[in-house]
């Protein structure tokens, strides 16, 4: 892939606003490619809205529509593929996807994780980081791998809790972080600077942590 001119699948289920973040990157030249897709799941997601609004190709694949998890994989996989991606975004995209749709795509899928991951992996992660008495949460960027939230990280940004926060009132402090740390990250796997190898995340010449790389934003 030439520097800058990767090509980008994304994957939604609802809400969009990670969508909309890669939109804006993209828009500024700061996204070292573009997104030529985005999918989903529900046929109502409000980011499929987004992506037609800016002229994006959408594409719905109803699981409801779907006997078991591997038909509509096998249907998403090959909607994707149809794209030639060379790095599938997963932003808020609320599957688990099969071992067979996460190794055909190895290496070029990453998702965002509302979590200081390996931490709270799976749903509710806010509620559970303040059931826990965290001090800090945060979200963190990783290659998809077949366990849920299990994929080794490539950047992580911590967001402290403060005093009086609820599930709501973090996760709408952590969303804006997301949307920097997101294209960034996304920026690192287009370019090749970080890849996903045997050992694990590679960046140049280190393996990277399990969460991945501790980054804040400017
Ligand atoms: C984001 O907070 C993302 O981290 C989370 O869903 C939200 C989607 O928001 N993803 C997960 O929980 C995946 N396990 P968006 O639709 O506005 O981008």
């Amino acid at each position: 892939m030439k520097e800058g001119s990767g090509r980008l699948a994304l994957l939604l289920s609802g809400r969009g606003s990670n969508l909309g973040a890669f939109l804006r990157a993209q828009q500024a030249g700061e996204l070292r490619g573009s997104v030529e897709v985005v999918i989903s799941n529900r046929p109502e997601a409000a980011g499929l809205r987004i992506a037609q609004d800016a002229g994006i190709a959408t594409a719905v694949v109803d699981h409801t529509l779907y006997e078991s998890r591997e038909a509509f994989d096998q249907v998403l996989a090959e909607k994707v593929a149809q794209f030639k991606p060379d790095v599938i975004v997963l932003a808020g995209f609320m599957r688990i996807l099969t071992t067979h749709f996460v190794n055909r795509f190895r290496g070029q899928l990453i998702n965002i994780h509302p979590s200081l991951l390996p931490k709270y992996r799976g749903l509710n992660t806010h509620q559970r980081a303040l059931d826990a008495g965290e001090h800090e949460s945060g979200a963190t960027v990783h290659f998809v791998t077949p366990g849920l939230d299990e994929g080794p990280g490539i950047l992580q940004t911590p967001v402290p809790i403060e005093q009086g926060d609820t599930a709501a009132t973090l996760a709408s402090r952590v969303l804006p972080f997301e949307h920097k740390l997101y294209p960034y990250a996304a920026n690192l796997v287009l370019t090749g600077q970080v890849s996903l190898k045997a050992q694990g995340v590679v960046w140049g010449d280190e393996i990277l942590p399990a969460g991945g790389r501790l980054w804040r934003p400017n």
